[in-house]
């Protein structure tokens, strides 16, 4: 459905966020996973047409998107990882302010339209109230209304969940769960459970380079046996590094554990694990990270 190729973006201060990058995006939940920094929101609004890229292309059917902006803006719903707050104005005023400039210029289809989405999203009761007045969940909420607005066929969230207490979290989860699976949902996020529980197809991008794709399904058995976990004294952790593939380390209670990726068992005192995704995201980005030393990523 959206097909990248070959994109590329080195932006005029000589940072290169994009590099080579190539994915095809099916309709559904796709989840584009990446640390701080790997490219995700230059990626985000090269697709929603904020900004060209250097080189490649980007197809949405039989729409080129970088040739014909337009036609993608109409049927493009974005949501930004910085989304401005408009604090003079009301959920609703704003709300309908924006359903005109998408085009809905009848005024009892647009009332239809953004009663609906205040109602979507759990926001109708203080759809009067000023949007400076929201909570942060409130306002990601308000942010997955305006991109709503429309029918889009194409949703691009970027880190819509960064910020969120579980319970508004997986509030968010259900509602971009509802989305539907015949718009193509375009998530980024730095947290795993975010492309766990939602995603079908996800890449993992680093450095501005897509290091992984596939299903979550697909991407944890490939590294099912490769994953090894010991417990530690955490002042061992720093040798450990050294001599091992150490994807991640969690301290819990005192102890330190490990987690290894390695084609067979590397040690003493190391059991095999169960492969989750995050042992993958983990895996690829130690991967990519090679060549420099040992690698290694901590997770809280
Ligand atoms: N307007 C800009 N001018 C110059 N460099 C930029 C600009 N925007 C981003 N960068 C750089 O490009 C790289 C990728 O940034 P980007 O914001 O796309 O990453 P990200 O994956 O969205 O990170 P985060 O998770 O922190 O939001 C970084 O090195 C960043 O410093
Ligand atoms: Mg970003």
């Amino acid at each position: 459905m959206l097909s990248i190729k070959n994109l590329t973006h080195t932006y005029p201060n000589g940072v290169q966020a994009l590099k080579n990058v190539s994915l095809d995006v099916p309709k559904g939940m796709f989840g584009l996973l990446g640390p701080n920094g790997a490219g995700k929101s230059s990626l985000m609004r090269t697709i929603a047409t904020l900004q060209q890229p250097t080189s490649g292309s980007i197809t949405f059917g039989n729409t080129d998107v970088l040739t014909d902006p337009d036609t993608i803006r109409r049927t493009l719903g974005y949501l930004p990882q910085d989304f401005g707050v408009y604090p003079r104005g009301s959920a609703y005023d704003l709300l309908d302010h924006l359903a005109v400039l998408k085009g809905i210029t009848n005024s009892k289809e647009r009332k239809q339209v953004v009663e609906g989405l205040l109602v979507q999203t759990n926001l109708f009761e203080v759809r009067k109230k000023k949007l400076s007045t929201y909570s942060g969940g409130m306002r990601q909420r308000f942010g997955i209304a305006q991109a709503l607005i429309g029918d889009p066929q194409l949703i691009i969230v970027d880190e819509p969940t960064a910020g969120l207490d579980p319970e508004e979290r997986n509030r968010f989860h259900n509602l971009l769960a509802e989305i539907g699976e015949d718009v193509v949902v375009i998530l980024s996020t730095h947290i795993v459970d975010d492309v766990a529980d939602l995603c079908p197809n996800m890449a993992i991008l680093a450095g501005g380079e897509i290091i992984s794709k596939g299903t979550p399904a697909e991407l944890t058995e490939a590294i099912d046996g490769a994953i090894w976990k010991k417990v530690i004294e955490k002042s061992e952790l720093e040798a450990y590094k050294k001599s091992h593939n150490v994807i991640s380390s969690h301290l819990t209670v005192g102890k330190t554990v490990i987690f290894v990726n390695a084609p067979a068992n590397p040690g003493e005192g190391f059991e095999a694990s169960t492969p989750t995704l995050e042992d993958v995201y983990f895996s690829a980005i130690a991967e990519s990270r090679n060549g420099s030393d040992t690698a290694a990523a901590t997770a809280a």
